[in-house]
């Protein structure tokens, strides 16, 4: 097959991970014998830094023109502490989402057998887990109205949902539930808000068409809790974009380190494949950071292209070297922490 990707590294150690990302789909694709061609581009700080925008024109047309796109990471400290500054890394990656029609963002958790005591939850609440939160991304309080009134001392921002966002999302949900363990959860807060409330009738009024899913709902302060207490009780997660957000981080401390948890962003056109953590800028350029997260993305990006060996070979190889200790110092534990680039090298050469 051939392929081209459109190579988004970003900021932080995004360039780092997205290098060992790189060599692990070149030694498969060798193996397998495909053909893929990376077209880099500019994103986030690394942008505004050459360009004064953070999802440039020319980054769109070569991701829109891709097979899929590869991201890194996001974000940079100068902009955080600086709250009035005019453009921001994180608006790229929202202008990326909603320009490319990412509107459901699949975040899978699931737990390592080697890695199964490095989380700092008990063995028997978290071993076998395997969850889906399907967060959607392009709509809720991250896009809707927002501003300051005049007095200057009054901020607002709205969470918006229109039925027909919550419906495409929700209808991933039943179909992905229906492959998986056939069991839906919506995830809300309909006691309080009306944006919730029209995310039950939503999802309630689909139930008919899938007679097979288990629909569940549940309050999104619950599933906080929950989440970690017992996440063998979930299995499709549906549920709102900033909901989504501080889920999904809660759910990658149950396999053991927020650097090993990969991500999709689908929509109707081109799919986008990036981990879940940030830019992590205390650790750029120092070649420690845990590419995994990273590689298991591109795994991702091999199965959606209906490689399942090529992504089952990722996954394996992955596994092989946690089982060895080729591990980053976040998973070393007083054991040999390798490099960013060791644990690429390893990978790509034990495919
Ligand atoms: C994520 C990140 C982003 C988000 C930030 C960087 C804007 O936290 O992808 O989860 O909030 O969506
Ligand atoms: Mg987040």
């Amino acid at each position: 097959m051939k392929l081209n990707i459109a190579l988004l590294a970003g900021d932080g150690i995004g360039p780092e991970v997205i290098d060992q990302a790189v060599k692990v789909s070149d030694a498969v694709a060798q193996k397998f014998g495909h053909d893929i061609t990376w077209k880099p581009a500019l994103t986030g700080a690394a942008a505004i830094d050459a360009v004064g925008e953070p999802y440039p024109d020319e980054t769109h047309e070569v991701c829109a023109n891709a097979d899929a796109v590869l991201f890194g990471a996001i974000g940079d400290p100068r902009f955080d502490n600086d709250p009035s500054a005019k453009v921001r890394p994180e608006q790229g990656l929202l202008k990326m989402r909603k320009k490319l029609g990412l509107f459901a963002n699949v975040r899978p958790t699931f737990t390592f057998p080697s890695l199964i005591d490095k989380s700092p939850l008990k063995r028997d609440r978290i071993e076998g887990t395997d969850l889906i939160i399907l967060r959607e991304l392009t709509g809720g309080v991250y896009f809707g109205e927002r501003g300051r009134l005049n007095d200057g001392d009054t901020a607002f921002d709205t969470m918006t949902y229109h039925r027909f966002e919550i419906e495409r999302l929700a209808k991933k949900g039943f179909e992905m539930a229906l492959k998986r363990g056939k069991r839906l959860c919506c995830v809300d807060k309909a006691n309080v808000l009306e944006a919730s409330r029209l995310w039950r009738e939503t999802v309630q009024a689909m139930e008919k068409d899938y007679p097979e899913v288990e629909v569940t709902y549940e309050f999104v302060d619950a599933v906080a809790m929950r989440l970690i207490q017992w996440p063998k009780g979930y299995d499709v997660i549906i549920t709102a974009n900033l909901f989504g957000d501080i889920l999904t981080d809660e759910a990658s401390v149950i396999s053991g380190s927020m650097g090993l948890m990969p991500s999709s962003s689908v929509g109707s056109e081109v799919s986008l494949y990036e981990p879940i953590h940030g830019s992590y800028p205390q650790a750029a350029g120092k070649d420690i950071a845990n590419p995994l997260a990273t590689v298991l993305s591109a795994a991702m990006l091999f199965e959606d292209k209906g490689l399942s060996e090529e992504a089952q070979a990722i996954r394996n190889v992955v596994n092989k070297s946690l089982a060895e200790g080729i591990v980053t110092e976040d998973l070393a534990e007083g054991g040999k922490a390798y490099k960013t680039s060791e644990v690429g090298d390893w990978l790509a050469k034990n495919i």
